[in-house]
C-alpha cells in the first residue's frame, strides 16, 4: 500500500555521477532498486520490493506524463522522461528517466528497466517546471475521467506548436 507522505520544499539533488535504477514487473511493482535509489527514496529495500513504482510519485507531476510512460513502454518502447519524485519524508528530488521493457527470449515484455541521471537545473527551472505546472492546472479543472484528455490535448498543441514529437523534444531542450 502506498503510505501517506505529505510533501515539503526539501529538495534533494542528484549528484554528476549518480544512477538510480530500478527494475519492475509488467505492472510497474518493483522488483530492484539500486543504494542510490534507496537513498534518495528514503525506504529500505524491504519497503520498496514488491511495492507499485508509484510509491514516490509527487502529486507535483501531471497524470498524463505517467499515461505517455506507460503508453510509450508498453507498445515496446523506450521512454525518456524527467519526474519529480517524493521520498518518505516528504522531501523531493528531481530525475531525468530512462525506461526500457525487458523482454524474455520469447520477445514477450516481462518488465521493465530504469535508469536515471542528475537532470539540467536549466532544463528545469526554464521548461519542465512551467510546463508541468500548466499541464497541472489543466488536469485540476476536471474531474478525474477527463483529465488525462484535457492536458494530452494541451501537451500535443505545445508540441504541434513547436513541431516536434514528444521524443524529439525532451531529447532537444
Ligand atoms: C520502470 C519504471 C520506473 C518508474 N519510475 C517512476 C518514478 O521514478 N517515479 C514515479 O512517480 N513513477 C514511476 N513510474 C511510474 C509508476 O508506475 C506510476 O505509473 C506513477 O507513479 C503514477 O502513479 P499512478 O499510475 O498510480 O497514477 C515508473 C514505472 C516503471 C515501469
Amino acid at each position: 500500500m502506498r503510505p501517506k507522505v505529505t510533501p515539503t520544499n526539501v529538495e534533494k539533488v542528484m549528484r554528476e555521477d549518480d544512477f538510480i535504477v530500478s527494475k519492475t514487473d509488467t505492472r510497474g511493482i518493483i522488483t530492484y532498486c539500486n543504494e542510490i535509489f534507496i537513498e534518495f527514496a528514503k525506504y529500505s529495500n524491504l519497503e520498496l520490493l514488491g511495492q507499485n513504482h508509484n510509491i514516490i510519485r509527487h502529486p507535483d507531476m501531471p497524470r498524463i506524463i505517467f499515461k505517455l510512460l506507460w503508453d510509450t513502454i508498453a507498445s515496446g518502447n523506450e521512454i525518456n522522461a524527467y519526474v519529480k519524485n517524493m521520498a518518505s519524508d516528504g522531501s523531493f528530488y528531481w530525475v531525468f528517466a530512462n525506461i526500457t521493457p525487458v523482454y524474455n527470449e520469447k520477445g514477450s515484455i516481462v518488465g521493465y528497466y530504469s535508469v536515471r541521471r542528475k537532470p539540467e537545473r536549466r532544463i528545469l527551472d526554464s521548461v519542465i517546471i512551467p510546463l508541468y505546472k500548466q499541464l497541472l492546472a489543466e488536469e485540476k479543472k476536471y474531474p478525474t475521467s477527463q483529465q488525462m484528455t484535457a492536458s494530452g490535448n494541451m501537451l500535443n498543441e505545445i508540441l504541434k506548436e513547436k513541431g516536434v514529437s514528444y521524443e524529439e523534444f525532451i531529447l532537444t531542450i
